[in-house]
């Protein structure tokens, strides 16, 4: 039997849309945690701007920098053997003109090993994905709340909540499907709303907050895991409580350490 595993492609997932199989992405910032979710079965890994919060520490997405992104990029695609790894344009690297977007998101491809690009927004990003998708990178949108515009929208909030705002996020999902988008985040969106929009598309949408009836679901590795609880979001669930078992293990070292307990002979050169 062959133990290669084959890596997951753009057309794929489009391919498991249209035959009912549900798309499961997840965040991933390091080589370690991404060599875990590539083997556990995961199909897409976003190297995600929420680094700069599970990561660096930093209270919203908006100051992380290029360089820093390419750099958890590169890590996560030294372990990945079949996840489509999609890198997450950070604030100002993708607005300021089309030709910076394009030589941004290339970056991502050329010196970080990433397949795809996520970027933020709606039809106001249309001509920007066109370009990025022409110069051959697969593009993930991201509609619905988007944290790099959390200024404007006032705060982490759901969107698309009265009838107006839902057409629009419908308006702005078709319009990112003909720019060429390979596939939709809808973050913190009525279920359905998100419903009406992956019946509308022939590309899957992937939900975080936004229901069941999304063609996929991605979480931010720290929240599914226990690890990051400064805030947990309502459609976050828990998995495990990584974050008990490490203070446990950290606590009896500390202990041991003290006491005198570690290290014993085994752990000892001859
Ligand atoms: O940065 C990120 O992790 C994201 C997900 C929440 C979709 O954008």
């Amino acid at each position: 039997m062959s133990t290669e595993r084959k890596k997951v492609t753009v057309p794929e997932l489009k391919e498991m849309k249209a035959r009912g199989e549900k798309i499961a992405e997840l965040t991933a910032y390091d080589y370690s945690t991404a060599l875990l979710v590539d083997r556990a079965g995961v199909d897409v890994i976003l190297v995600g701007d929420s680094l700069a919060m599970t990561v660096m520490g930093l209270d919203t997405t908006v100051p992380v920098t290029m360089e820093e992104m390419l750099h958890h990029t590169r890590a996560v695609t030294r372990a990945v053997e079949r996840c489509l790894v999609v890198g997450d344009l950070p604030f100002l690297s993708y607005q300021a003109s089309r030709e910076e977007a394009v030589r941004n998101a290339g970056r991502f491809l050329k010196e970080a090993g990433a397949d795809a690009v996520k970027l933020e927004g709606g039809r106001n990003m249309v001509d920007t994905v066109k370009a990025i998708v022409d110069a051959g990178i697969p593009v993930q949108a991201h509609i619905g709340l988007t944290p790099q515009y959390v200024a404007q929208l006032g705060g982490f909030k759901v969107q698309g909540k009265s009838e107006e705002a839902a057409q629009k996020l419908i308006e702005d999902a078709l319009a990112l499907e003909a720019a060429g988008a390979m596939s939709i985040v809808l973050e913190c969106v009525p279920g359905s709303v998100a419903a009406v929009i992956t019946k509308e598309l022939a590309i899957p949408t992937i939900g975080i907050g936004a229901g069941p009836e999304c063609d996929g679901q991605v979480l931010v590795y720290h929240d599914m895991v226990g690890l990051f609880e400064r805030f947990v979001p309502k459609f976050v669930k828990q998995y495990a409580n990584i974050k008990g078992e490490i203070m446990r293990a950290v606590g009896e070292y500390v202990k041991e350490v003290k006491e005198g307990a570690f290290p014993e002979e085994k752990h000892t050169f001859k």
